[in-house]
């Protein structure tokens, strides 16, 4: 495998990407063939947001391959509330660990702590960004429920604005063949125009609607995420979009037979429970391909570990990102970096048009 971090699921090559989904179903059919894989190695979990799967599946992960867990899921028990900086704190923890996984609530801030880390970096969500693992579960969990990563429509209703998993399933949908996509969303709450724009690059068909009633029927996969409350500027906005779409019985009803429902999780109120009993329902099962997706990733990803720290980056260009929640904005020290696409300036963090 090239890559040696995991910032975006884009860095996999297909092929990489196609094993790794194949090991984790090895996995699944045989729990015990690779206990002891990763006996000798430490893995860093850094949560500065609150998880529960995403952190709780790595270090379940880490455990069943024989490895050894350090880290923090609170912050402010670490030298991160004495004003310690994003550099620092990778560069130091990756003196201890062979691997770190870490969630920020800043865009781009994985990719940050790669360009200090001794070690490899995964990201595991950086704010309203990516959430490259929560795609490589869901990948697993439709190649093993629908059998297929292609041909597929698929549904995305709720927070397709803040919600990065939503992100990071289209970028990777889009590259199978024939995949159609449905944002189902209010106005306020549509996707991203670089995810927009990713869609138009893949060639593939896609469509907005307002009404899951009216777009459950097309559906093979649909994928519902809560309201990103943590991500609103004020109460009133949450408040204006919560509640709008609901996954019922009654909806469940007009859906086909072999429609699958993943859901990332947690939920708040975007499905009822009497959904969870209906066969179609997966979004329990897809926490536990989680957890052997993350085993195959940590497995191929040990196997690329570097020891140096990354040389030091130069500016691409002398001015600071526009978006209020990228890494940038917090971490100053970090090298200005951007592409220009189209005549305009995106930045490499967080990846926001400027
Ligand atoms: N799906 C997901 O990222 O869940 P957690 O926030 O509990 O990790």
């Amino acid at each position: 495998m090239q890559a040696k971090d995991i910032i975006d699921l884009d860095q996999l090559l297909p092929s990489d990407l196609k094993e790794i989904i194949q090991t984790a179903g090895v996995i699944k059919e045989n729990p015990t063939y690779f206990t002891d894989h990763c006996h000798g190695n430490i893995m860093a979990t850094l949560f500065y947001e609150p998880s529960t799967r995403t952190q709780m599946s790595f270090q379940a992960a880490m455990l069943h391959l024989g490895g050894k867990l350090i880290g923090f899921d609170d912050p402010s028990n670490s030298s991160v509330s004495k004003g310690e900086s994003l550099k620092d704190t990778v560069r130091v923890v990756s003196n201890y660990a062979d691997l770190i996984v870490i969630r920020n609530s800043c865009e781009g801030a994985a990719l940050a702590a790669s360009l200090y880390a001794r070690c490899p970096v995964i990201n595991a969500g950086d704010g309203g960004h990516l959430h490259p693992t929560q795609t490589l579960t869901d990948l697993v969990t439709l190649s093993y429920e629908k059998g297929r990563l292609d041909n597929l429509t698929v549904g995305l209703c709720g927070d397709n604005k803040n919600g990065r998993t939503v992100h990071s399933l289209i970028k990777s949908l889009a590259k199978y063949k024939n995949n159609r996509f449905v944002l189902i969303s209010t106005p306020a709450l549509q996707a991203p125009k670089y995810v927009i724009d990713c869609l138009k690059a893949q060639g593939c068909a896609y469509s907005f609607s307002e009404s899951l009633e009216e777009s459950i029927g097309e559906l093979d996969v649909l994928y519902m995420t809560r309201i990103q409350k943590e991500r609103f500027a004020n109460l009133a906005e949450y408040e204006a979009q919560k509640g709008v779409f609901v996954l019922d019985k009654q909806k469940m009803a007009r859906a086909k037979p072999d429609l699958r429902v993943l859901h990332p999780l947690p939920r708040v109120d975007e499905i009822t429970i009497d959904v969870d009993d209906d066969p179609r329902a997966k979004y329990f099962e897809q926490t536990e391909y989680g957890m052997y997706a993350r085993m195959a990733l940590i497995m191929r990803i040990l196997e690329k570990r570097r020891r140096e720290v990354p040389p030091k980056q130069a500016d691409t260009h002398d001015r600071t990102c526009g978006n209020p929640r990228c890494i940038t904005q917090l971490e100053r020290y970090l090298p200005k970096w951007f592409d220009e696409r189209e005549g305009k300036l995106v930045c490499r963090y967080c990846e926001y048009e400027n």
